[in-house]
């Protein structure tokens, strides 16, 4: 087979399901720990990523949001976000769909501004310096309550214009879409779009409550989806994006091993896959070696890999001039 990987890291294209406090690297963890005087449960960078294995969802997730503590003050929220983007720039990232978890912080007692204008910040240097371009999402923790997320977008408010969409995460299962369907109308009627973790670990009906009741633009991750042969059917006709994450996937145990992955199986299917990070700093790997790693394990082609690319343009939150402009450099990159 050949080698994928210097086609992979030039494809132009879009990452759409990234958690930037999961981009957080434990060299980054010790230095910020230190700069801010917290104490951190580990003595080295090597026994933290001792303590990356993870048997479910929430066996990571304890572990995730405790190493968020180290983050602080504005400029830690810049440091993470720019050594996101340098990172992905390198994996030939061309416009980055950021999500933020600002309920992990300002239950902490940082402040909403702290947090979102350091990811401001960075992201302007990001486009200056690196030519990519991004947008956030504002992710309501779904094991917190409804009326947490409703003052959560309230004290968006100051900086909504900034914000692209909302999306939905955290413990997905016994904290159905349901819960925050009014939360998301809100949201819709403020021109927001949304999307919703639906089927990584919850049941299909949790992926037809996100689109019924929450009205998504976007599923991420749906795997689970594929137990319902009505609701594949619906994904495909109604054109729905889903965002999906290989490494994260293998590290969750949602599947037992990558040559079992269904993303072709998503596609063959007629669904609109694509291929993204999710929390590239515990699970192994960024957007590149996600699209490697899979086309390893699945025999992918460079048609394949053209089409995910594609599909993660598709579906991004862009303007249409946008979408076009970066869909033209796809189609070079792929016709050389
Ligand atoms: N928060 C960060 N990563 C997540 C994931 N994969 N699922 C749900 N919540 C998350
Ligand atoms: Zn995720």
């Amino acid at each position: 087979m050949t080698d994928l990987a210097p086609f992979i890291a030039g494809l132009p294209k879009a990452e759409l399901h990234l958690h930037i406090e999961g981009s957080l690297e434990p060299e980054l963890m010790f230095e910020l720990a230190q700069r801010n005087q917290v104490a951190i449960p580990y003595a080295s960078v090597e026994e933290v990523r001792a303590a990356y294995a993870f048997s479910n969802l929430q066996d990571f997730l304890d572990i995730y949001y405790a190493g968020a503590d180290v983050l602080r003050t504005r400029a830690d929220f810049h440091d993470l976000a720019m050594a996101y983007f340098v990172r992905a720039a390198a994996d030939g990232v061309i416009h980055a769909e950021i999500m933020f978890d600002p309920q992990t912080h300002t239950d902490r007692g940082i402040a909403f501004a702290d947090v979102i204008e350091g990811l401001l910040s960075a992201m302007s240097m990001a486009e200056a310096e690196l030519g990519l371009t991004s947008s956030l999402i504002l992710s309501f923790l779904r094991h917190l309550s409804e009326e947490a997320a409703f003052a959560t977008l309230e004290a968006a408010q100051p900086w909504i214009d900034r914000i692209a969409a909302v999306g939905l995460d955290s413990s997905e299962v016994g904290h159905p879409p349901e819960k925050f369907a009014r939360v998301f109308a809100a949201a819709r009627a403020q021109g927001l779009k949304i999307t919703a973790h639906a089927g990584e670990e919850g049941p299909p009906e949790y992926v037809h409550q996100a689109l019924d009741l929450l009205q998504t633009d976007r599923i991420d991750h749906g795997n689970r989806a594929l137990e319902d042969p009505a609701l594949v059917a619906r994904l495909a006709a109604e054109g729905m994006t889903l965002t999906v994450c290989p490494l994260s996937n293998l590290k969750l145990c949602v599947v037992d091993d990558l040559v079992d992955h269904p993303l072709d199986r998503m596609l063959a299917l007629g669904l609109k896959a694509t291929v993204n990070s999710d929390d590239p700093a515990y699970f192994g790997g960024y957007v590149a070696e996600n699209y490697r790693a899979v086309a390893e394990a699945r025999g992918l082609t460079r048609n394949d890999l053209v089409t995910l690319a594609r599909n993660s343009f598709t579906g991004s939150f862009l303007p249409p001039e946008a979408v076009a402009a970066n869909l033209a450099k796809l189609e070079a990159y792929a016709a050389m």
